[in-house]
């Protein structure tokens, strides 16, 4: 049972390998956190490690209504992380009418429809409040593999970032992106073993980054740290593109 004063967040896709690392991460910082997943089997795994502060709700974010009735059922939040996403790898100009709907749906619009909701349930809530967009290296460095309608669902998702932060800075929500390179997650299943090795080769530590790393600065924005912070899109990457 969590008591009134327990702060509470949202993560999406939390049964993928960054949403349980960052579910792990707001849990150990005394959130309750409510995990949202389309895939019931990994949010059920989650579920039976994470602890008491943990709920799993099977969710497709492609379902604007679905996502309006699970965030009516969960009540006031505090912090929001929208990091549910895939990389679809069909290519230009030969990517398939569908391939783009969905790659936007999924990593996109799932997060426009989850910050309407949540900027609602934020409302009459104690500081200032987070919404963290994950968001990626691809949509600014070109010389690596992504395709362009993943790239373009996350500058997508950065402009939504700027506007939101911008209209609600008086209200005292802060909004970010965290854009992380190559981290090492079931994601890395979409690339082949050829184009994976090159681009963990191109990390200058010589490894690809670790979720843990890249929630540690999800925690820290949501932090009370991170209050002063917003409408910046944060580029993780051990410094792989500075010129
Ligand atoms: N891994 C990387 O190298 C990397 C780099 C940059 C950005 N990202 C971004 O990080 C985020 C997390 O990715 P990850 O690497 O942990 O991948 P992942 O595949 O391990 O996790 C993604 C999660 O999103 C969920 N999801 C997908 N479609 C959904 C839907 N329609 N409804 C609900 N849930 C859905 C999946 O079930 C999965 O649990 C993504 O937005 C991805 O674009 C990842």
């Amino acid at each position: 049972m969590q008591d009134e004063a327990t702060r509470k967040a949202v993560v999406t896709g939390a049964a993928g390998g960054m949403g349980r690392a960052i579910t792990a991460r707001l849990l150990a910082d005394g959130f309750a956190v409510t995990g949202l997943d389309i895939d019931a089997g990994g949010l059920a795994d989650l579920a039976a490690s994470a602890g008491p502060g943990f709920s799993p709700a099977r969710v497709d974010l492609t379902d604007a209504a679905a996502i309006a009735a699970v965030f009516a059922e969960i009540g006031g939040i505090d912090a929001l992380v929208n990091n549910a996403g895939t990389c679809f790898m069909s290519d230009f100009p030969d990517i398939p009418a569908e391939e783009l709907d969905r790659q936007m749906a999924v990593n996109f619009s799932s997060a426009f429809h989850c910050c309407q909701a949540a900027v609602k349930a934020m409302a009459g809530r104690a500081g200032v409040r987070k919404i963290v967009n994950i968001s990626s290296n691809g949509a600014y460095n070109f010389d690596v593999f992504d395709p362009p309608h993943y790239r373009v669902s996350k500058a997508a998702m950065d402009t939504l970032t700027k506007d939101l932060a911008r209209r609600y800075a008086g209200d005292k929500i802060a909004v970010n992106s965290i854009a992380p390179a190559m981290t090492e997650t079931p994601l890395f299943g979409v690339l082949s073993a050829d184009v994976l090795e090159k681009a963990i080769s191109a990390m200058p530590h010589g490894r690809a980054m670790r979720p843990q790393e890249v929630a540690a600065w999800v925690g820290f924005l949501i932090s009370p740290a991170g209050d002063i912070a917003s409408g910046n899109v944060i580029i993780l990457n051990q410094g792989r593109d500075v010129r």
